[in-house]
């Protein structure tokens, strides 16, 4: 199964990836977490694990891939970056790295001022993801940038569900209609996760949602907080992620 995580900057898209990962890794399956986020570098520290070499470098760094897209653009193609599908085990180590049964790999971080922009990444987080197959016992979770830059790139073209993450903001709001509406548009399943939120903020936000589509809230947690800033490992369980857990494991979104 491939999950996309997506939401506002600052809504808990990483940490939940982060948790949900450790979560879904204990009930033994195998996780690979993708790093789709060019310009944020605090998940690998959430999963308790160095920062992987960009995925990107594996196919000859951005410019030569930036090449290739502007190519296929010009020919009238979609960019196709692989020949043979790929499992999880097919990922060069070189660009993984593990921690128990948890994989991360990470698409490609800017890392330099005034280096262009992050379509090239996009193109290949698309095409990793429609690449590469899933059995029962694999989850990729697919944790995205702020925005919905990445529909536009069709990251979620690959994934089997997406799952949006809310702060109790107007942004929010709004951003998920954007993100119904386009998810809709792609034929994928798609349900709402609400964090942060107090009572009025769960009350107000479900109004406002419909109350349609809404998987779980997570509440405030100090403990999250607290390894968030300190930028060290969560070791957090939340009965809310083991009940988002539970959703994916039950298979019932198919
Ligand atoms: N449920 C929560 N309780 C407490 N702090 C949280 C919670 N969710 C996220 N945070 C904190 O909010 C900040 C932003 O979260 P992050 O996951 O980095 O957001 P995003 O990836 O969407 O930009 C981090 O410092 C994180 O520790
Ligand atoms: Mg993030």
């Amino acid at each position: 199964m491939k999950v996309l995580i997506c939401g506002k900057g600052g809504s808990g898209k990483s940490t939940i990836t982060a948790m949900l990962a450790k979560s879904m890794a204990k009930r033994g399956y195998n996780v690979l977490v993708v790093d789709s986020d060019e310009s944020n570098f605090g998940l690998h520290r959430q999963l308790g694990v160095g920062l992987p070499e960009d995925f990107m470098n594996y196919l000859g760094g951005k410019r030569n891939l930036g090449e290739k897209l502007m190519g296929a653009y010009q020919r009238g193609d979609t960019l196709s970056l692989f020949e043979n599908k790929w499992q999880i085990s097919d990922i060069p180590e070189a660009y993984t790295v593990k921690k128990e049964n948890i994989k991360v790999m990470a698409i490609g971080k800017i890392h330099d001022f005034g280096e262009g922009c992050a379509c090239p990444m996009g193109a290949l987080a698309r095409n990793l993801l429609t690449n590469i197959e899933t059995t029962s016992e694999d989850l990729i979770l697919v944790d995205t940038e702020a925005g919905i830059e990445h529909f536009g790139r069709g990251v979620e073209e690959g994934c089997d569900i997406v799952l949006m993450v809310l702060d109790p903001s107007y942004e929010s709001i709004r951003l998920s209609e954007k993100i119904r509406e386009l998810t809709e548009k792609a034929g994928k399943p798609f349900y709402f996760i609400l964090n942060r939120a107090d009572e009025i903020g769960i009350q107000l936000m479900m109004e406002a949602l419909g109350k349609t589509n809404i998987l779980a809230s997570i509440p405030s947690s100090p403990e999250v907080f607290q390894a968030g800033f300190a930028g060290e490992e969560l070791n957090v369980e939340l009965p809310e992620i083991e009940s988002i857990s539970d959703f994916l494991v039950s298979g019932s979104h198919s």
